[in-house]
């Protein structure tokens, strides 16, 4: 299975590609989270991706390709993959376009997850990730247990929220027209219980 989910900021996207990585045994490859384990570690890509990440804005697009390209060439990859927020403008979908046409592979399905932006700011700002796991929570909608080591994300305040919101519709929606002309795209409503929006997701992928 080779699969891009899209979807606005808090849509579910992380929350969902946990699932669908372990349903079809592929490895999860989020932008987002490989430009945080830069900025952890402070190397030069990291720092300079902070800078637009603290903003609420996308990282350039040259940044992006190069790591992707990167991760897409380890073993992991041969047998398939999710991308949980790549790509995020037309640029980077026709550069994968051109990386998946070199290799001689071919996307499955491009999986929207719609959410309302009103509730995605309820969703974001309630967000909490737990240090050890990874396992993303909800304050209200998921809360984590006693133990958890919680940590809020530094573009999760309401005003980087709405930054990243608008990056979203004005870069990434162009995206929707982009897929559905190549027959690609399926709608998710992101909104219900996370294991109903699951059976949505893997229903539009054609695995149930
Ligand atoms: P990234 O990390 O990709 O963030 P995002 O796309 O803004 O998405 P989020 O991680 O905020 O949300 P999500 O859809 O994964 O939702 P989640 O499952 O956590 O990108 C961060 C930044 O990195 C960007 O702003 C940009 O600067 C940069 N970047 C990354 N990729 C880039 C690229 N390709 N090009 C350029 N720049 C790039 O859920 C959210 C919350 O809702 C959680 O608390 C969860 O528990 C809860 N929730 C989930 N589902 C439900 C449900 N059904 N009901 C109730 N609550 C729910």
């Amino acid at each position: 299975m080779r699969t891009i989910l899209i979807g606005p900021p808090g849509a579910g996207k992380g929350t969902q590609a946990k699932f669908i990585c372990q349903q079809y045994g592929i490895p999860q490859i989020s932008t987002g989270d490989m430009l945080r384990a830069h900025k952890a570690q402070g190397t030069k890509l990291g720092l300079e991706a902070a800078k637009f990440m603290n903003a609420g804005a996308l990282v350039p697009d040259e940044v992006v390709i190069g790591m992707v390209e990167d991760r897409l060439t380890q073993p992991d990859a041969a047998k398939g993959f999710l991308f949980d927020g790549f790509p995020r403008t037309v640029a980077q979908a026709e550069s994968l376009d051109a990386t998946l046409a070199r290799l001689g592979l071919k996307l499955d399905g491009v999986v929207l997850i719609e959410v309302a932006d009103d509730l995605l700011v309820r969703r974001v700002c309630g967000r909490r990730t737990d240090r050890r796991s990874g396992q993303i929570y909800h304050l209200e909608y998921n809360p984590p247990p006693p133990d958890a080591d919680l940590v809020l994300r530094d573009d999760d305040r309401e005003e980087t929220v709405r930054a990243r919101l608008k990056a979203y519709h004005d870069q990434t929606a162009p995206l929707i027209p982009y897929y559905e002309q190549r027959g690609l795209l399926r709608r998710v409503d992101g909104v219900g219980e996370m294991d109903e929006v699951t059976k949505r997701v893997l229903t539009a992928l054609g695995a149930s």
